[in-house]
């Protein structure tokens, strides 16, 4: 029988790669706590209809990526493939839609898209975002963006452009996808089957197209921001001034419409030059004025992006780890076991990381697995010191080993633990 093993993309997350996971994610948190973004959690599923009408039933998305599945009760239920429609739904079911306004979230947790898996890709994956539901001023996008800018930054990951864009609103994009349809119509033969389908149904889709052929007519086609209207070309304006306050430098990049239907006018993308094509979109965003309306709720403005932590996470240099390194506290023979036992509590109670072995093995072997734990600090108790109330305190880095009386032990361990901090950031 074979042995049972992990869903194609899926990761296992080992202690080493989830405590960098864990610092990517709460620098995020943090840096979105200094921008008074408070954290918000919403379920892992969602009734389907809650993506089918946000995301929009013709994105890559909803039409082939998402886990979908009957519940027992006969409910079409989803695991979420993105936190926005999530959080917009939590704002307005809840207290929050009495809030002072913008209302700022922010939030992490696994995504699910039947994607197929590559480097950078993943059928589940986390995500780090923030939403400011409740206003419409431009400064509120810069805000995000400049967010999202100071995070990478806090976090050392150089290598980043930041691509900016309008995709116009109700009035002004209808006319965009006009003159869109009309410059690709006649070439629709250069189409592969589903680029067609798009061009029938939600034309404004073909800009997501990886394909070459297509990419190929759409240059020579019409730009968004030949369409917009002039209220969109004010707001896009005030979004680049915002920025240039912030000091956050980007390129206008016209075709940036994004794979999500609920955008308008503001959407950005930041790219990192060691990720491939696809892939190298290390966070996306934009306003979405109508999302909630497209959910049944009153509407109301906001605007968000989020992160893929895996791919913020490969980029991100590893933190130094200034805690306390390890303790180990191993007894010698089975009289010492209890007083092993209660200085290791005593240590603990101190809060510092403690390894007991009250096993059978020699001290050698005591001592050798302390090492291969990555103690910085061994206390052996035996029955001479049992004798004579000590404990025989080794620091492991310089292999110094010195009686200490048991009374005392806590204080001096403490301060020799905290005098060596992990090597390696490891511990057990
Ligand atoms: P999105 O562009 O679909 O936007 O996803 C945001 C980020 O999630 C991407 O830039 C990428 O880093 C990461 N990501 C997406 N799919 C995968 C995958 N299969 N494997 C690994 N990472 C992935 C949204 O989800 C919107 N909700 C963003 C937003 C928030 N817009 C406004 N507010």
């Amino acid at each position: 029988m074979p042995a049972v093993q992990r869903l194609r993309g899926t990761a296992d997350w080992l202690p080493d790669a989830l405590r960098h996971l864990r610092h990517v994610e709460g620098s995020g948190l943090a840096v979105a706590g200094a921008f008074g973004y408070r954290e918000i959690a919403t379920p892992v599923m969602e009734p389907t209809e809650l993506f089918t009408r946000s995301v929009g039933d013709t994105t890559d998305i909803v039409t082939h990526q998402m886990y979908t599945f009957t519940d027992l009760g006969g409910r079409s239920v989803t695991l979420r493939p993105e936190g926005t429609a999530a959080v917009l739904r939590a704002f307005a079911e809840g207290e929050l839609r009495q809030a002072s306004r913008p209302v700022r979230l922010a939030y992490t947790g696994p995504m699910f898209r039947h994607d197929r898996p590559g480097r950078g890709r993943y059928r589940q994956f986390h995500q780090f975002g923030v939403e400011a539901i409740g206003e419409a001023e431009p400064e509120l996008d810069a805000e995000v963006i400049a967010l999202a800018w100071g995070w990478l930054d806090r976090l050392g990951v150089g290598g980043t452009t930041l691509a900016l864009n309008s995709i116009g609103d109700a009035i002004c994009r209808p006319r965009y996808r006009e003159a869109l349809v009309a410059h690709v119509t006649p070439r629709r033969d250069q189409l592969g089957p589903l680029d067609q389908a798009r061009l029938a149904r939600n034309p404004l889709r073909l800009l997501d197209s990886k394909d070459e052929a297509l990419e190929a007519v759409l240059a020579t086609g019409p730009l968004v921001s030949e369409f917009l209207c002039e209220p969109c070309r004010a707001a896009l304006e005030r979004v680049e001034a915002a920025l240039a306050v912030y000091g956050v430098p980007y390129h206008v990049e016209p075709r940036l419409v994004r794979g999500l239907d609920y955008y308008v006018r503001t959407t950005f993308e930041i790219w990192h030059t060691s990720l491939q094509g696809a892939q190298n979109a290390l966070l996306g965003g934009g306003r979405y004025d109508g999302l909630l309306g497209m959910l049944g709720y009153p509407d109301v403005p906001g605007v968000g992006f989020a992160a893929g932590l895996e791919r913020v996470a490969s980029l991100a240099p590893a933190a130094s780890d200034a805690g306390p390194g390890t303790i180990a506290v191993a007894s010698i023979g089975g009289a010492a076991v209890p007083a092993a036992l209660r200085l290791a509590g005593a240590l603990r109670g101190r809060g510092l990381r403690v390894l007991t072995d009250v096993g059978p093995r020699s001290a050698k072997a005591k001592l050798r697995s302390a090492t291969g734990h990555r103690a910085a600090v061994a206390c052996l108790i035996g029955d001479d010191e049992l004798r004579a109330g000590t404990v025989a305190v080794r620091d492991l880095r310089s292999g110094t080993q010195e009686p200490v009386p048991l009374g005392e032990a806590p204080t001096r361990v403490g301060a020799l633990a905290a005098a060596a901090s992990p090597l390696d950031g490891g511990g057990p």
